[in-house]
């Protein structure tokens, strides 16, 4: 006579199995779908590449309790404003730019790489950049000759020259401003620009 009960069956537990392998792979499925549209440039919380053409600030939101990017009106980067597909091909020579040059070496892009240079998520709207104002020149100078135009930190730590064309400095620059407009929940931590008022 065999009395053992349901859910110690052999039966039982690999129903089990198939069921909960399957229903995880659904669920894979719809969240693989959900965060890629999330992820997106266009979507909520990632702006088109062609905000590049306008303005960006950073301000604290009171009721999120964290800094929020505020979109705002036209600012082309290097006076020129770019089409989507424009916009989109140069943010993308910078990324790629970023990645030849392995800029998270010493720096950190949306969470990955290292912190021995400052956090470059939000180095767009850094005060050192807006106070003085012709944001993007200062910016092309500093990437094109960084150990001439060092930036006042003092750390004592200067970036090295890394060979980084004019074309590959500007993209770099249209992927900094892209990546400032991103909603990233706030990080970096504590990053304030000089507009950035708490209401
Ligand atoms: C060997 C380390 C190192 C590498 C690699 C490096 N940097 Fe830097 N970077 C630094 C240091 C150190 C500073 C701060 C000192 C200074 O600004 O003079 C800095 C500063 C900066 C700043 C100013 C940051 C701010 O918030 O104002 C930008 C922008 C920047 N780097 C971009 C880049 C990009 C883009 C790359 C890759 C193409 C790169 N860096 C690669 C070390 C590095």
């Amino acid at each position: 006579m065999n009395h053992t009960p349901l859910w110690a069956s052999e039966s039982f537990w690999k129903k089990v199995a198939i069921w909960v392998t399957a229903g995880s792979f659904v669920l894979l499925i719809v969240l693989t779908f959900d965060s890629m549209s999330k992820v997106q440039a266009g979507s909520r919380r990632v702006p088109a590449y062609s905000v590049i053409n306008q303005k960006i600030d950073y301000r604290f939101d009171a009721q999120l309790n964290r800094y929020m990017p505020v979109i705002g009106g036209d600012e082309p980067l290097f006076d020129r404003p770019l089409s989507e597909a424009e916009a989109e091909a140069l943010v993308t020579l910078g990324k790629k730019t970023t990645q030849a040059k392995n800029c998270i070496n010493c720096h950190t892009i949306l969470g990955n790489g290292a912190y021995y240079a400052p956090d470059l998520t939000k180095s767009w709207l850094d005060p050192n950049w807006i106070d003085a104002g012709n944001r993007e020149n200062l910016m092309l100078a500093f990437l094109k000759n960084p150990p001439g135009n060092a930036r006042t930190y003092g750390t004592g730590r200067r970036m090295p020259h890394l060979g980084i064309t004019d074309e590959e400095a500007r993209g770099v620059i249209a992927f900094l401003k892209w990546m400032s407009a991103i909603d990233t929940n706030g990080f970096p931590h504590n990053f304030k620009t000089l507009y950035a008022q708490e209401e």
